[in-house]
Order: C-alpha cells, then structure tokens, then sequence
C-alpha cells in the first residue's frame, strides 16, 4: 500500500541529557538493544505504509544517518536528507521540508521515541488514511509534567493541550508521533517561538483541536511507549526490546522485518539484508522470516 502521505523522521537535537555518550555521536544512533535506535520510529512509520520519508538532523550528524540508511531503496522506500541547523523546535520540521512535502500530508516521528502495540499497524494505516485534521496518540504516565499533555472533557473529547504544565490536568502524555493534513506547513507558519524559543508541536496540534480536527486516540495498557532520552529511559527500552524478542523469537523495530511484510520488497530482497548482518542472530531471525518459517 502506498497512502500518498510522506513521513518525516526529527533526529536532532543536541541529546544533553544523555552526554557523555552523546558528545561523538547522534542520540538516535545510540544502541537499543540490538538496533540504532531510529530503526523503531523509522518502522513505525513504515507500518503505516509511508514510503517517503525525510530524515532530519543536524548538519554535524547528517552524514552518519546516510551511511546507516542509504537511499531507502533496499527497504523498498526512498530517504532525503535535510540538515536542521539548529534545534529551534519539533515543529520547524514542517517549515524545513515544506517545498519537498509539496502540499502532501505528512506524518512526524520523533527519532528517540518507541512505540510498541500488538494492533500497531492497524492504528497507523487509519491515521494515515484519514483524509483531514491531524492524529495524535496520547499514554497514560506517572510524570505528565515532562511532556505534552492532553486533558479530556466529561464527553471523553480532546479540551485542552499544554505543554510541560507545572501542573499537569491529566495523566496523558501526547507521544512524539503525529499525523498531519495537507495544511500542516501552512499551520505551522502561523506558529512564533515559545518562551524557550522554540516552535512547538503542541502549538501546532492547539491549531488542530482548536478547530476541531484533532483526533486524540489513546494508547491503552496493552501497549509500551518509551522516549530514550535518558540514561535510565534508554536502558529500559533496550531491556524492553530485548525481552520480548528473546521470549517471543519475533523482531521489534525492524524496518527490514517491515518493509517485507508490507510488501515493498521480497523474500530475495530480505535475504540480501539478512546476508549482510551473517553473524547476529537479528540476521538469522530475518533470514527465518525470508524462508516462511515465522
Ligand atoms: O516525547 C514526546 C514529547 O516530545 C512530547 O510529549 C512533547 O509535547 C514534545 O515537545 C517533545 O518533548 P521533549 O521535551 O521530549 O522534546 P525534545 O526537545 O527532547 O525533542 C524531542 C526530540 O526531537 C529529541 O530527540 C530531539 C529532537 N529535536 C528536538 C528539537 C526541539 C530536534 O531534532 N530538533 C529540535 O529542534
């Protein structure tokens, strides 16, 4: 399948509060178990059958996401690079690919965020094919005041957003993936910097619900959202990653897993995947998967 919307993958950042590991090299490169970590949001949005998709970094890190990732055509999809020269905020994304987006609707996944559920895809696909408004995931978590938060009236309706409230109205954190209408570069033109000079997607989602087109959909038990941003939060989601994968035989965040169960390349094409990793178990698992035996 192919929706027509493009995806955009935000890895920039200067990643302080994971230094000194981060000092040589890219947050959303750093390991999460067996993967560098933009592997997880890159299949999410590859779930939801984008196959065009812009990674966006800083003019330091660039290069390194192209020698991981290429051109996009050995997962059947296309990559463009674009620099952020500096990180002025989620939302300038928009402002970044606006002449590459060309009026299509696009969907943003933040590079250090983890998104596990069993119905993924499903939920990925209806978001990327409705036709207007914006989809944002919302996740019940102890500590609101860290994120984007979303609180709800007496019908269950999106009310309110803010962003990182001193006192949170609700549990529910909005996660670092967004799907958005044809209007979204226009939308986030409208937007000036915050008080910490940034433009900011929760700004940019107010627009939406503001007009009553923002569809909130919430995440439930049964699924897992991690943001590695932190020592602890990046540890878990390795563990996370790993203890699924060692019980279940079965590969989380994988775009190569992705791109050959939603049919953009073939069992040979995954082989040849396979075949360059010969060494790793990720490797074997993807080779099992190619020969029909998972
Ligand atoms: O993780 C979800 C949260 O992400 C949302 O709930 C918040 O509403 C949203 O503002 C954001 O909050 P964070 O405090 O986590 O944002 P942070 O500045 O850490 O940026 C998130 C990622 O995006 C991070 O990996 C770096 C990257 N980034 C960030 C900015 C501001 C960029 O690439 N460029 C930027 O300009």
């Amino acid at each position: 399948m192919d929706t027509g919307m493009k995806g955009i993958l935000l890895a920039g950042g200067s990643g302080t509060r994971l230094h000194p590991m981060t000092l040589a090299t890219s947050k959303q490169l750093l390991p999460v178990y067996d993967k560098p970590m933009i592997y997880y949001p890159l299949s999410t949005l590859m779930l939801a059958g984008i196959r065009d998709i812009m990674i966006i970094s800083t003019p330091d890190d660039l290069p390194q996401f192209r020698r991981l990732l290429g051109d996009g055509s050995r997962y059947g999809v296309r990559f463009s690079y674009r620099a952020q020269p500096s990180p002025d905020g989620i939302a300038q994304a928009f402002l970044i690919a606006e002449d590459w987006l060309d009026g299509a609707p696009c969907a943003l996944a933040l590079g250090d965020n983890l998104i596990f559920a069993d119905h993924l895809s499903t939920l990925m696909q209806q978001a990327a094919t409705r036709d207007s408004g914006a989809t944002v995931f919302a996740y019940q978590v102890r500590d609101p005041e860290r994120y984007g938060v979303v609180s709800f009236d007496a019908e269950g309706r999106a009310s309110a957003l803010v962003e990182k409230p001193a006192n949170p109205a609700s549990p529910w954190a909005v996660t670092g993936l967004y799907f958005y209408d044809a209007r979204v570069s226009t939308f986030a033109r409208e937007i000036r910097p915050s008080a910490r000079g940034e433009l900011e997607i929760t700004d940019l989602n107010r627009i939406y619900l503001e007009e009553g087109s923002l569809q909130v959909e919430k995440l439930g038990r049964g699924c897992a959202w991690l943001d590695a941003g932190v020592p602890d939060a990046l540890l878990q989601a390795g563990m996370f990653v790993q203890t699924i994968q060692s019980r279940q035989g079965m590969l989380v965040g994988s775009p190569a897993e992705v791109a050959f169960r939603m049919g953009f390349i073939d069992a040979g094409q995954l082989r040849v995947i396979a075949g360059e990793i010969p060494k790793t178990e990720l490797g074997r698992v993807l080779r099992d998967i190619a020969d029909g035996a998972q």
